[in-house]
């Protein structure tokens, strides 16, 4: 299976940025694992610019949330066809900080992986379990039910990223054995050709170790997908899990 190491810059980027994309596209050029995708999902703003100067290079860019309509009276949205028409390939959906800060259900985040099925993307689905879940013994059984009400019909394409909610920006990380657990439990849910990325804090430093676990196809990186300088070298890891 091909790793898909995926950046999502979240509200990060101007124009100026594309001086990061385009070191990481020189970086890649001159070496890069032969079996990895490399996605970067910059604020909305920049998709068609992005993906029109990078279009000769290995990097691929995507959305970070749609709307689950193709066209309509919703000032503000941008709907799957419009980050397809952009240039774009994947589109992240059900992000905890969109479930936080947007008050997404498991219901909107379905509706939303339909829409960019249905606009000819992949969809990345994330889920995951907050502290206090985790505390509560209980990230099994929510992670579980997320995938239940938000995964699409078997035999789409889809990514599933596995994202910690108390591990994104905050430095922390499960353990290799917790993230192995729920890679495993996440697998028994899906088919064996769908990715499962793991995010939350992942660095240069960890990358290796993470991209290691069985089940663990990739990573979605926040913070570290900003510079090219970190980016890199957890490209570069999953060049191990060949
Ligand atoms: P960090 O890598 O900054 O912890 O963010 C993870 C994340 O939310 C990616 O979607």
């Amino acid at each position: 299976m091909r790793a898909l190491i995926a950046g999502n810059w979240k509200m990060h980027g101007l124009a100026a940025f594309r001086s990061e994309v385009a070191a990481l596209a020189a970086k890649m050029a001159a070496s890069a694992p032969a079996d990895c995708d490399v996605l970067i999902c910059p604020p909305a703003t920049l998709v068609a610019a992005f993906a029109k100067e990078f279009s000769g290079t290995a990097i691929q860019f995507g959305g970070q949330d749609c709307h689950a309509d193709p066209s309509g009276a919703h000032t503000g949205d941008i709907s799957a066809e419009m980050f397809a028409d952009a240039g774009a390939g994947l589109v992240i959906v059900g992000h905890s900080e969109r479930r936080a800060d947007h008050n997404e259900s498991d219901a909107d985040v379905l509706s939303k992986t339909k829409a960019v099925l249905r606009a000819g993307l992949t969809p990345i689905i994330c889920v995951g379990e907050s502290e206090a879940e985790r505390k509560a013994g209980k990230a099994l059984d929510i992670v579980g039910g997320q995938l239940e009400r938000s995964l699409p019909e078997t035999s789409d394409d889809f990514v599933v990223a596995y994202e910690p909610v108390w591990a994104i920006g905050t430095g922390l990380t499960p353990t290799l054995a917790d993230i192995a657990e729920m890679h495993a439990f996440i697998r028994s849910k899906t088919r064996s050709d769908v990715r499962i990325l793991y995010g939350g804090s992942v660095k240069p430093g960890n990358a290796q170790d993470i991209l290691a676990i069985d089940n663990v196809n990739g990573a979605l990186v926040g913070g570290a997908s900003l510079k090219a300088g970190d980016f890199y070298p957890i490209v570069m890891a999953a060049g191990g899990k060949q």
